[in-house]
């Protein structure tokens, strides 16, 4: 694989700034964000008021504490343009994410906004190992869901050569990277393999396209994946985060030269962790609940921002910026068997260490009386032989066991069976009765 490190001098200035400075410029925005979010939307003002606290109690980082959380409900009670907090004129750009309850949540941009995204979006790509010059190839969705046009226009501003292809069109995907030679691509992890699923079956070897990194998020995917991306493409697959609320892809994103851990823009946005229950803040290197407050966003601030995200910050290393470990997975999307908490991720991690299985499954969740009962269903990889099937099967029980914990079914697929992504992999079939 390619070094990709950046030259220190195509960075920008707070980068690689001291922690003082990063902290100083932080409380300065925060003051700003807290007054301008106040002033402005009056969910803020009701809540803040509730709370007996005010933006000019804020003296310190720490005092963040005190105010109350905002949460994804809040934004649906003020649907569609109540929380902007400038004249919904002043707003150039609107996306929104569909929920599960049907309505949407909206969330809205003013010009500066918009420039400051593609600029989080160009340092993310740099930090991945894209420069100018290169070919980038968006894969993510174009249209309401933010990865798409935050990937453009980020990609267009360091400078990159830009093919706007969006998701799906999988054959399509494969013929544009072989005929156009992108240096990078920007995908959801799960896609990526679909794609390169795609080139197999078309009798074309991944790896030898020009590829040499891919930048992948909007999903949880563990370490096991990225090896597998990295295998099959031979380039390197490196994670960026980011949720609309907060802005979109961009909020962090890990470096080439390191993959530790993804690098919060801590001069835009300001994380804490709590513990979920409690809502506590915990001190860095504690799991818990990831919440963001965003320090210099206009038309939607969010203050202390209840992503449901589980991780834990860690201090810098490539940049002086914390880091959030990669996400192991939505307190949503935590399953709990016979009194047992698993996530997709763990049971992707046991999948992935078989060469014998193919990387696409589902979790499906039932009940067997008054339990809760979990299928794992996956496929073989299309050149393993039926013996070879049934001994995967057992292996993998017998290893979500001894890793997870959790005794699950399995159900085989044949290879191809599973329906493949072509954004956010669904990984969790929940088939409950709902009472
Ligand atoms: O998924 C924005 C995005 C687009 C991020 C492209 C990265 C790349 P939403 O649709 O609002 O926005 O979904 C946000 O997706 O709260 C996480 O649960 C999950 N997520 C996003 N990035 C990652 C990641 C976009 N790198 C929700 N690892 C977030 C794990 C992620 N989960």
């Amino acid at each position: 694989m390619h070094d990709l490190a950046p030259d220190k001098a195509s960075l920008d200035a707070i980068e690689i700034a001291s922690r003082d400075e990063i902290s100083s410029l932080q409380l300065e925005r925060l003051k700003w964000s807290l007054r301008h979010a106040y002033d402005n939307v009056p969910h803020y003002q009701e809540k803040f008021d509730a709370a007996g606290i005010a933006p000019d109690d804020l003296s310190d980082l720490s005092d963040l504490a005190k105010f109350p959380f905002l949460v994804k409900d809040d934004l649906r009670r003020n649907y569609p343009f109540a929380m902007f907090a400038v004249p919904r004129a002043q707003v150039v750009r609107v996306h929104a994410s569909s929920g599960t309850t049907g309505i949407p949540t909206v969330v809205g941009y003013t010009q500066t906004d918009i420039d400051n995204w593609a600029g989080l979006m160009a340092r993310s790509i740099r930090a991945a190992g894209g420069r100018p010059g290169d070919i980038a190839h968006v894969a993510y969705g174009y249209g309401l869901f933010t990865g798409g046009l935050g990937a453009h226009y980020g990609a267009e501003r360091l400078g990159c050569t830009v093919i706007p292809m969006s998701g799906g069109g999988t054959q399509r995907q494969v013929q544009l990277i072989n005929d156009f030679k992108p240096d990078i691509i920007l995908a959801t992890p799960s896609y990526t393999l679909t794609i390169a699923d795609e080139f197999e079956r078309m009798g074309i070897d991944p790896r030898e396209t020009a590829l040499k990194v891919g930048i992948h998020g909007a999903e949880p995917w563990s370490q096991a994946m990225r090896a597998e991306i990295e295998r099959r493409f031979d380039m390197h697959a490196v994670d960026i985060y980011g949720l609309s609320e907060v802005m979109g892809p961009g909020v962090s994103c890990e470096c080439v030269e390191s993959k530790d851990g993804l690098h919060f823009w801590e001069d835009h946005f300001y994380p804490e962790i709590i513990d979920p229950e409690s809502g506590a803040v915990l001190a860095d290197g504690e799991p818990g609940e990831l919440v963001i407050t965003s320090i210099a966003k206009e038309a939607l601030p969010v203050i202390r921002y209840r992503t449901r995200d589980l991780t834990r910050l860690l201090p810098g290393t490539a940049r002086t910026m914390r880091r959030m470990e990669k996400i192991m997975g939505r307190s949503d999307d935590m399953m709990i068997i016979r009194g047992v908490n698993v996530f997709p991720s763990q049971i992707e991690v046991e999948i992935l260490k078989d060469q014998r299985l193919s990387p696409h499954y589902f979790c499906e969740l039932s009940k067997a009386g008054q339990l809760d009962r979990l299928t794992v269903v996956v496929e073989a990889r299309p050149d393993t032989s039926p013996e070879e099937c049934d001994a995967a099967e057992q292996l993998l029980a017998q290893n979500i066991k001894v890793h997870a914990g959790v005794s699950v079914a399995i159900r085989m697929g044949e290879a191809g069976t599973i329906e493949r992504s072509l954004g956010k992999a669904q990984r969790i079939k929940d088939l409950r009765p709902k009472n």
